[in-house]
């Protein structure tokens, strides 16, 4: 029950949003100008993607946007989270704009405010354009800088009407699993890779904030960091080192530089590849934000495995765990530790969650509904965790449930499915799930209590 959630505890301007992003839902991807991103090209190699699954078509959100606003509106959202595809804007990587690429998201911003609906947008979450690939990617250091000249294309066009912006969506995704794991594109196993991307990655972002704030200065500037809270397997000393060495992986690494604290010493050691540091880049990389943005999804739990490769500690199961339908340990606390850690060791002044939510495999029944009690009590109890985080001090300004859609999940093709909205990828049929429903309920005791309260 949403009486289960503190409200009261969230601000009355609070943002009640979904996410997405433009690969995962967008299809069209070769129409209008756009040129092959690097999951094109990694979800059309043979034995990536589960099922051969590709986003060639995805939700064909391209064609069927303004339905898509007409759900967001429906579900009582005021806030929505997209991404830009990069290789729709400049299909160059660099170089010229591509004016229609632009025009899809100029009509689609115009539209959401219409609605009523604050558009946050993302700069990028993963689909770089496969011609910078080819010039070596985020290995790279042009890569960062054509980065910055996309994000100054995008905010001259969209920033007059878009204030809030993303830079990186989980650029540790990008980096250890993008370059290190394999598993997501471009399908790396290369630690001195990883370690110079993830370096290029956060390069790139100091240089888009300073674009986006000579092109948009009414800009409100975060960056999405997907996080874990850490725990030891075992009360061995190994262990403990293995939990601390996974927070710098998954957590220190990305924070602290950001932060103005440098990239972790320890990390440093455990990777012990040169960083291809040039002077003032981390001052670059610290440039000041106004907000952060957390997804959090599952705890961690590590022991120590020092054949394993870098950082050397190995995820365990906790038996009797409930799970999601991605296998994801379900820990709502996680997110009010993470909420609180983000304020209080990283002094955040303002925090959205930028994405949460869950995948299980829904089915629509005979009567048309879709019938969700795991995502429902999962949405419950995150944002009653979240407000528990607002009640303790935690800034939180917005939650985004992800995701607005059934969508293309990346390496798993379409069969997970963590939408509000079901999706029939046949007829490309939306249904509201029942936790959908349930959403809207909740968005709306908060409206009606800030109502009287306010
Ligand atoms: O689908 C992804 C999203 O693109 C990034 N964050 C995690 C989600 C679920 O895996």
């Amino acid at each position: 029950m949403s009486d289960r959630i503190d409200l009261a505890a969230l601000p009355h301007d609070f943002l009640w949003g979904t996410a997405t992003s433009a690969y995962q839902i967008e299809g069209a991807v070769a129409e209008d100008g756009r040129t092959p991103s690097i999951w094109d090209t990694f979800s059309h190699t043979p034995g990536r993607i589960d099922n051969g699954d590709h986003g060639d078509v995805a939700c064909d959100h391209y064609h069927r946007w303004r339905e898509d606003i007409d759900l967001m509106r429906r579900l009582g959202t005021n806030a929505y989270r997209l991404s830009i595809a990069w290789p729709r804007v400049l299909p160059g990587g660099d170089g010229p704009v591509n004016p229609e690429g632009l025009a899809f998201y100029d009509q689609l911003v115009d539209a959401l405010l219409e609605a009523g609906i604050t558009p946050s947008v993302t700069l990028y979450h993963w689909d770089l354009p496969q011609v910078l690939q080819d010039r070596g990617g985020w290995p790279e250091r042009d890569t960062a800088e054509h980065f910055a000249a996309y994000a100054q294309a995008v905010a001259a066009r969209l920033g007059d009407r878009v204030h809030h912006w993303a830079t990186l969506n989980e650029p540790s995704c990008s980096a250890w699993i993008g370059h290190l794991e394999g598993t997501m594109a471009p399908g790396l196993t290369d630690l001195t890779a990883a370690v110079r991307a993830s370096y290029h990655l956060l390069l790139g972002h100091g240089l888009a904030v300073q674009a986006l704030r000579a092109a948009a200065p009414d800009a409100e500037i975060g960056i999405v960091n997907n996080l874990s809270t850490v725990r030891p397997a075992g009360d061995r000393p190994e262990d403990e080192a293995a939990a601390r060495r996974h927070d710098g992986h998954v957590n220190r690494w990305w924070l602290d530089p950001v932060h103005g604290c440098g990239f972790p010493a320890d990390m440093r050691e455990v990777y012990g590849v040169d960083l291809p540091e040039r002077p003032g880049d981390l001052e670059t990389i610290a440039a000041p934000l106004d907000w952060l943005g957390l997804n959090y999804y599952f705890p961690a739990q590590v022991t120590d495995d020092p054949a394993g490769p870098a950082p050397h500690a190995r995820s365990v199961r906790r038996p009797g765990v409930p799970r999601t339908g991605m296998d994801w340990e379900i820990d709502a606390s996680g997110i009010e530790t993470l909420l609180l850690r983000l304020t209080h060791e990283y002094g955040a002044r303002r925090i959205y969650v930028t994405e949460n939510g869950c995948a299980y495999p829904d089915v629509i029944r005979p009567d048309g509904t879709v019938d969700d009690p795991e995502r429902q009590d999962y949405l419950v109890e995150h944002l009653a965790a979240c407000a528990s985080a607002a009640r303790k001090g935690a800034p939180l300004a917005g939650y985004f449930a992800w995701s607005l859609l059934d969508n293309f999940e990346w390496a798993y093709g379409y069969d997970k499915r963590f939408g509000l909205v079901h999706v029939d990828y046949r007829t490309q049929q939306r249904t509201i799930k029942n936790t959908g429903h349930r959403y809207t309920d909740i968005i709306h005791h908060h409206r009606t209590q800030s109502h009287h309260t306010t």
